[in-house]
């Protein structure tokens, strides 16, 4: 029995795991909102090395030490871009973890009869739990492209799938009805399986939506085995992350405009959910920094649209220096905030806080969308698919039906990018190729620079 002041600890940590998923969801308080976050585990893995007795600490400590340093370091190197592979590998051995104390608690529920819930518990934890590890170690490898991005599906995949989910669920009747060290494996081992094949059809582009997917999985599992531990603590934190992540997932299908099983599935449909690469040779209209200094140097009202690409180039600092200049020289500008620019929830917010942009200049889209119209530039830095047109008149394009940003009202609209290569969806712009669009060609920190540079130029 956990004596009370042990239940009270374990109900602080809880209520600051909630405090921490609300102040998440602001830039302005997301950063004391992890910290709180982080304080209510470490508070909860104090109270269980006090209440439990311990037979092997030190190889506890020492694993407790290795993760730590792992994740630390871990956490430290990896770039803004990488983040969402650090997360699908994070989410990844939690669901693993989970699953292997499932198969070590079938040890002692096995030595008596056991109570039908613990054995069904038991059985959804380890399958669950190695969909979301092995899923997301195959989202890792496409993230960092290491394996190909694009989807994968071969003949009879309906009927391989098919064969595991039954076999999942008969395995899982026999765990329940004959519990044993051998068909807690084999679920183990179905359930990597399934979750290698949930992956394989997902492009690359919607990657993101499945780490979050697994991240819910991963939140159920471990909420299963707080059942299983009675433990009430890894209850309510698996709840939340279980209800967490299946909210974010549903978010970002909604902004991209498409259904959670046409992201998971939509390749078996015969079509990629990537585009084709190909790009076409017509004209464009292309300029220089000191061209598109002096329209924005004309320019009352600017809108900037940041992409994917602001975030490979890290020009962020630069933009945030030529905004400034632009307010200064009595310019109207505000950052137009696309739910899904970049790579993963957020990605914009938080990289224009680290520039420290204030919040109020970063607008979302409904806000913004309708001033589009007023105004004299929209600066795209680094983005393609958010503002392309083939959202809403190519039906059948990947990418048919997500909101976009209607930087195409603006009176001039200037793309920073290095190439005509296309976004992500892999699908041609025509909004590149209109009479009121210029291309500012090159690595978006490079032509920032030099664009802040003529402007400045232009205001002493
Ligand atoms: P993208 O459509 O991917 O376009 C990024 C653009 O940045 C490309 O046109 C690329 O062109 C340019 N670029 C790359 N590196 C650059 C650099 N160093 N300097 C200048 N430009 C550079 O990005 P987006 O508009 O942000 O759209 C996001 C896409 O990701 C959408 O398709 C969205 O559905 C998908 N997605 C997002 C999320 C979340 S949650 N954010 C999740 C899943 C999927 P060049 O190569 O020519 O430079």
């Amino acid at each position: 029995m956990t004596p009370a002041w042990a239940q009270l600890g374990y109900l602080a940590a809880a209520v600051c795991f909630i405090v921490a998923l609300k102040a998440l969801s602001s830039p302005k308080t997301a950063r004391r909102g992890n910290l709180i976050g982080a304080a209510g585990a470490v508070l909860a893995c104090v109270i269980t090395f006090l209440v439990s007795d311990i037979n092997h600490l030190l190889p506890i400590v020492a694993a407790i030490a290795a993760g730590t340093a792992i994740g630390v370091l871990g956490a430290y190197r990896v770039q803004m871009t990488q983040m969402p592979q650090l997360v699908a590998l994070f989410n990844g051995v939690g669901g693993g973890a989970a699953a292997i104390v499932a198969i070590i608690e079938l040890a002692d529920l096995g030595a008596g009869p056991a109570p039908i819930f613990d054995l069904i518990a038991t059985a959804f934890t380890i399958v669950v739990g190695s969909v979301s590890f092995a899923g997301s170690v195959v989202t890792f490898l496409k993230l960092q492209e290491l394996m190909t991005t694009r989807p994968i599906v071969f003949g009879g995949y309906p009927i391989v799938y098919g064969l595991g989910l039954l076999a999942a669920v008969a395995f899982s009747v026999g765990l329940v009805l004959a519990p044993s060290l051998l068909f807690a494996l084999l679920l183990a081992a179905i359930g990597a399986g399934l979750g290698v094949l949930l992956v394989l059809p997902v492009g690359g582009a919607d990657v993101p939506i499945v780490i979050s997917l697994l991240n819910a999985f991963t939140g159920l599992t471990v909420a299963a085995s707080g059942y299983l531990l009675e433990n009430i603590l890894l209850l309510v934190a698996g709840t939340l992350v279980g209800s967490a992540g299946t909210l974010l997932t549903r978010l970002m299908a909604n902004a991209m405009g498409r259904s959670v099983i046409n992201i998971l599935f939509g390749a078996l449909k015969g079509g990629s959910t990537l585009g084709a690469t190909t790009v076409s040779d017509r004209p464009v209209k292309s300029a220089g920094p000191a061209d598109v200094a002096i329209l924005l140097a004309y320019a009352q009202r600017v809108i900037i649209v940041p992409g994917y690409g602001l975030a490979v180039a890290q020009a962020q600092h630069t933009l945030r220096q030529l905004v400034d200049l632009l307010t200064e020289r009595g310019a109207h500008v505000d950052y137009a905030i696309h739910p899904v620019a970049g790579r993963m929830p957020g990605h914009m917010n938080v990289l224009l806080a680290e520039a420290q942009v204030p919040y109020e200049q970063l607008k979302e889209m409904d806000e913004i969308d309708p001033e589009f119209k007023q105004a004299d530039v929209a600066l795209v830095v680094g983005a393609n698919d958010v503002v392309n047109p083939a959202a809403e008149t190519t039906p059948g394009a990947p990418i048919y039906g997500m909101p976009i940003l209607h930087a195409n009202q603006a009176r001039q609209v200037v793309f920073m990018k290095r190439s005509m290569r296309p976004g992500f969806a892999g699908i041609e712009n025509e909004l590149l190729y209109e009479p009121t669009t210029t291309l500012l060609f090159g690595d978006a920190k490079d032509t920032m620079s030099k664009l802040l540079a003529e402007l400045k130029a232009l205001t002493v």
